[in-house]
């Protein structure tokens, strides 16, 4: 590491600096808006992101553009200036940053009076993104050793379903925008959760002497969110897409399977069953469900899509929490505040 990237923060260690300090680090832009200040001059809001968060700062019109994207650039050689026109250019790229936080009505505020834009492929953005905290190469081995537990029917299509690019979308996909899981693997890491705890209850209930399908609760928990491929994308950052916003994962997903049984010729029965899956996951109506679960396999599945929902924003919301303050803020997506015991 050269001595620069050592002294590089991330975007967590600049939030806990006090007022007045000075820092440099590398962010991926998520937006910029061009604003006026008080004075009618033109100042820029920026949102950018590391593997650590998101950041919102201000650069005010003194502030200076570089131009490092040229790859044949030496690296010695005086950066040149961002012409206006290349402003915009810098959302979703990778740009270097040196700042100063500052105190504004009691709240730290970040500026950034350098931005320099870098060479995408020596500082490619998806290396500076939020990812799933579980190595892929884990995740990759228990989708593997999921599919490969049901019977062959189930399996080859569940593994028909998921391949070329499509497999590729599935492995790096977030599993939302905001809420949960909203970083590259995300939907990965969550369909596997959902999956591995469905698929325990399954065999609980079946010792129990219930009459469950395990092999269609493994696929069921593989498919449940099938329609978050069209609803997502992962440009730089996870964005909703226009297809997602208007017909939702729901809907895209029980399509899309509907599609993929039949060319494949998914037997009848097996079809009914996963499609019920798909469109009862999310539990009720009101939920966006159109049906509610209706099979012991259905309620298995939105009962583990919801525990790792819950879950999932259970840990993310306390872990800022200490000691002295161990109540979460009132988390609006699942009505309640929560503890950290
Ligand atoms: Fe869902
Ligand atoms: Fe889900």
């Amino acid at each position: 590491m050269s001595e620069t990237q050592s002294m590089l923060k991330n975007s967590q260690e600049i939030r806990k600096l006090s007022p007045g300090s000075s820092f440099k680090a590398i962010f991926v832009v998520s937006s910029l808006f061009q604003k006026n200040d008080k004075n009618g001059k033109p100042y820029y809001e920026i949102s950018v992101t590391d593997s650590c968060g998101t950041l919102e700062a201000k650069i005010w019109s003194d502030a200076n553009w570089f131009d490092r994207s040229d790859p044949t650039m030496e690296p010695s050689a005086p950066a040149q200036k961002l012409p206006d026109e290349k402003l915009m250019s810098v959302i979703g790229s990778t740009v270097g940053t040196d700042g100063k936080t500052t105190e504004f009505r009691g709240q730290l505020q970040f500026n950034f009076n350098k931005l320099t834009l870098l060479d995408q492929e020596q500082f490619p953005p998806s290396q500076y993104l939020p990812r799933s905290p579980i190595p892929i190469e884990d995740l990759v081995s228990r989708y593997e050793e999921l599919v490969s537990s049901c019977r062959p029917e189930i399996s080859n299509f569940i593994r028909s379903v998921y391949e070329g690019d499509t497999w590729k979308q599935f492995r790096d996909w977030p599993a939302a925008v905001s809420h949960h899981h909203a970083y590259a693997n995300g939907l990965l890491e969550h369909t596997l959760s959902v999956t591995d705890c469905a698929k325990s209850m399954a065999e609980s209930l079946r010792i129990s002497g219930y009459d469950i399908d395990v092999d269609i609760v493994v696929a069921g928990g593989l498919l449940h969110d099938l329609g978050k491929l069209e609803s997502y994308k992962m440009t730089s950052i996870p964005e909703m897409t226009l297809e997602g916003a208007v017909l939702d994962h729901i809907a895209l997903g029980y399509s899309k399977f509907m599609e993929l049984a039949k060319e494949k010729g998914l037997d009848n029965s097996i079809k009914l069953q996963l499609a019920h899956i798909l469109l009862s996951h999310h539990g009720q109506r009101e939920y966006g469900s159109p049906v509610v679960p209706a099979t012991p396999e259905a309620f298995v599945v939105s009962a583990a899509d919801e525990l790792d929902f819950r879950v999932f924003c259970w840990k993310d919301s306390v872990k800022d929490l200490t000691e002295d303050q161990p109540i979460s803020q009132w988390h609006a997506a699942t009505a309640r505040r929560f503890w950290n015991r």
